[in-house]
């Protein structure tokens, strides 16, 4: 079989692994055998929880596009298949097909399962790249020092340059890394505040804000510091829109009872806060208008296309909803939360 093959017992143990899967987990047949799998394997508790289901029922499971890590910490999207063995039904086999191999057999990769996997895969390089830059910038730094005015041009634009590949890994780091989110009930005013007084000091500077807030927005359930990430880079691409001319970013917020979401898995939810972040740029270019949630996609010549993705992750995480409309003179992003759960309002 060429793909990774798994067997395991009743106490998630490794009792059987195929070739392909000691070249999956970058170890031997002996060393895996005998390992509880979760160690080797990290995934989240769902997918464990719909596991140890499909064991319970003697199903069959299948599960696409999933995120698994094993423990050398590499990121792999993969294809899973689950199943009993049929002479021992306590076991289980698990066959891996990583995105990659499986859209190259069958010829279906989609272009949203190619950009997460090239996540998984950056994630990766940036941690290598990292290195070898810091001697780069460390060895001009060095070099500097001996050298005349004309020549320290030179060795500024290596420092300067480098420093700008770091800020973009950490960027597809801080996508890797994206933690879930840690949810208190916050004001969602004092994180705009934030984000808009920050941004006034730096890339926004020339541009002027209005603030349209409904004072009674109750609390929403959310992240303060992820919640800041996104609006920031709300903030960052409006005023990069505007040109150095200026223009006008509009914070609002407001309570739309009405605004209701359905889920893939058909659960209904309430989204009834809401944030706008609107400018009078000239709107998103037409080409990428239908792809700029995902990564990678800039309609700019040193974009980096990972603002947007990063935000959309983290409002999905919340269970929230970020969209966009965008006309030649005015462009608006409106993030939907979810309120605070009722019963977190009536404690202490
Ligand atoms: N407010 C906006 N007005 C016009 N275009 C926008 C706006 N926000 C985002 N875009 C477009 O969406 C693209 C993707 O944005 P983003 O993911 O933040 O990546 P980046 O800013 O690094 O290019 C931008 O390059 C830009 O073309
Ligand atoms: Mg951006």
């Amino acid at each position: 079989m060429p793909v990774p093959a798994i067997v395991y017992d009743a106490k998630d143990s490794i009792s059987e692994v195929n070739p392909a899967a000691e070249g999956f987990f970058n170890a031997s047949r002996k060393s895996l055998i005998g390992n509880y799998l979760w160690q080797r394997l990290q995934v989240d508790q769902k997918l464990k929880k719909n596991f140890t289901n499909a064991r319970k029922n003697s199903a069959q499971l299948f599960v696409n596009e999933v995120n698994l890590r094993t423990t050398n910490s590499s990121l792999c999207l993969c294809n899973l298949k689950l199943a009993p063995l049929s002479d021992d039904k306590e076991s289980m086999l698990l066959i891996i097909s990583p995105v990659e191999l499986a859209g190259r057999m069958t010829q279906t990769k989609t272009a949203k399962s190619a950009s997460k996997s090239a996540i998984g895969m950056a994630e990766m390089l940036t941690h290598e790249i990292k290195n070898p830059l810091a001697g780069i910038s460390g060895a001009a730094q060095l070099l500097s020092m001996s050298l005349s005015p004309k020549e320290l041009e030179l060795t500024d634009l290596i420092v300067e340059e480098t420093h700008r590949i770091v800020k973009l890994l950490e960027q597809v780091e801080q996508f890797g890394n994206l933690q879930s989110p840690n949810l208190k009930e916050i004001n969602l005013h004092d994180i705009i505040d934030k984000a808009r007084r920050s941004a006034e000091l730096g890339y926004a500077a020339h541009m002027r804000f209005i603030e349209d807030y409904d004072p009674s927005l109750p609390p929403v359930y959310g992240d303060a510091d992820q919640l800041l990430q996104v609006i920031l880079n709300l903030i960052k691409n409006a005023a990069e829109s505007a040109g150095s001319a200026g223009g006008i970013i509009t914070l609002r917020t407001f309570y739309e009872h009405s605004f209701k979401i359905r889920w893939a898995d058909d659960a209904g939810q309430t989204l009834p806060l809401q944030v706008e972040i609107c400018d009078d740029g000239p709107g998103l270019p037409e080409d990428i208008r239908s792809n700029i949630f995902d990564p990678f996609v800039s309609g700019k010549d040193n974009g980096t296309g990972l603002g947007l993705a990063l935000a959309n992750k983290i409002i999905m995480d919340h269970k929230g909803w970020l969209s966009v409309e965008s006309d030649p003179d005015r462009t608006v992003f409106r993030i939907s939360l979810p309120r605070a759960p009722a019963d977190l309002y009536h404690k202490d």
